[in-house]
């Protein structure tokens, strides 16, 4: 099952979710490696003159990225959102995805996330400004509505399709929800019925079994996953065969999780330089230990350490340790 987004075709359908402080380039990369068909960009705010500051600099290099490039804007003005749209086409991005689906703060006092959606007007106005803007495919990002009484998430979609949006994702969950309650794919399900362009079902997919029903459920073209990645970048694999086969894909090996981890601790201190660097992994490193029975007294050694080279010998030691003594009890 292969999905067209413009001229890119997405192999598996199973979708790395855009995550502000999460998704940057080095855990991109990782989940592209381990399966996922296409990844997403943390979002950039589409008031380019605050693209100079370290933070935005870093979430708009994209060097080395496998295509299709994917960058997510967030903003409330359709002029400023095409020129974002514009100036990140220039540097590289090959899909320009709309953020309305974040609990984002207002960006330049105005509304901008899922907050837009209560304005179908600016959201109109938004997505032909930053379509006509651009000649790559753009997609965009929503939840089901404004609120329960307010879940015009079928509205926005047709308006989407109308206006040349080349995808859709949709995270099961109102504005107002924020993240409290179950995900609910009724409305997904309404939407992909109603729209003829790719949906991906998005809320609290976190295995392989619950991907298939969701596609089964709601006739979705692909599932998007957010926080079930976090800590466990396989899941786009163990997901992707699931659907392709209908069989599980055995966990990875403690040996393999300590590849990858150090993998990924490498890759982040590279990318943002060592001090921040190691601020950022002992974030991504709970939550691999998170997933790992028994982590808690080295998740707090860990946070303590300052430098690259002694998060890195303390992972490698400590996997070590576990993998002999898993070993010697066989
Ligand atoms: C830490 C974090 C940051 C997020 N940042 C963004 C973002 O920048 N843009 C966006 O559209 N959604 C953002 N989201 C929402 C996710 O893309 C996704 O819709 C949501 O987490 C539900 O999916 P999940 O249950 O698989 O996590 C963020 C979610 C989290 C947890």
């Amino acid at each position: 099952m292969s999905i067209a987004i413009g001229p890119y075709i997405i192999d598996n359908p199973v979708i790395l979710a855009p995550m502000a402080g999460v998704t940057d380039r080095p855990f991109r990369q990782l989940c592209r490696q381990l399966g996922a068909g296409l990844v997403v960009s943390e979002m950039v705010t589409s008031d380019t003159r605050l693209w100079n500051s370290r933070k935005s600099r870093l979430r708009l290099d994209h060097s080395g990225e496998a295509a299709p490039i994917s960058v997510q804007i967030a903003g409330g003005d359709p002029e400023m959102m095409a020129q974002a749209a514009r100036e990140n086409v220039r540097r590289g991005a090959q899909i320009i995805d709309i953020n309305m689906g974040c609990p984002a703060k207002k960006v330049c006092k105005k509304a901008a996330g899922s907050a837009l959606l209560r304005d179908e007007k600016l959201v109109a106005d938004i997505l032909q400004a930053v379509v006509q803007s651009v000649s790559v495919p753009v997609t965009l990002k929503i939840r089901t509505g404004w609120c329960a009484d307010s879940r015009n998430g079928v509205t926005i979609a047709q308006m989407a399709e109308n206006a040349g949006i080349a995808a859709l994702a949709v995270h099961g969950r109102t504005r107002a929800c924020g993240y409290h309650g179950q995900a609910e794919f009724d409305t997904i399900a309404e939407i992909v019925s109603r729209v003829s362009i790719p949906v991906f079902a998005n809320g609290d997919i976190g295995s392989a079994e619950r991907a298939r029903q969701v596609l089964d459920y709601t006739g979705a073209a692909a599932v998007m996953i957010g926080r079930a990645a976090q800590g466990r970048p396989w899941i786009f694999r163990e997901i992707a065969h699931y659907l392709a086969t209908g069989e599980r894909l055995s966990e990875p090996t403690l040996d393999e999780v300590r590849k990858i981890l150090i993998t990924h601790l490498n890759e982040l201190h590279q990318f943002y330089g060592e001090v921040m660097g190691v601020r950022i992994a002992r974030k991504h490193v709970g939550w691999y230990l998170k997933t790992l029975a028994n982590s808690e007294s080295f998740r707090k050694t860990f946070f303590q350490i300052e430098s690259a080279e002694v998060q890195h010998a303390s992972v490698h030691e400590w996997f070590e340790r576990r993998i002999t003594r898993g070993a010697q009890a066989a």
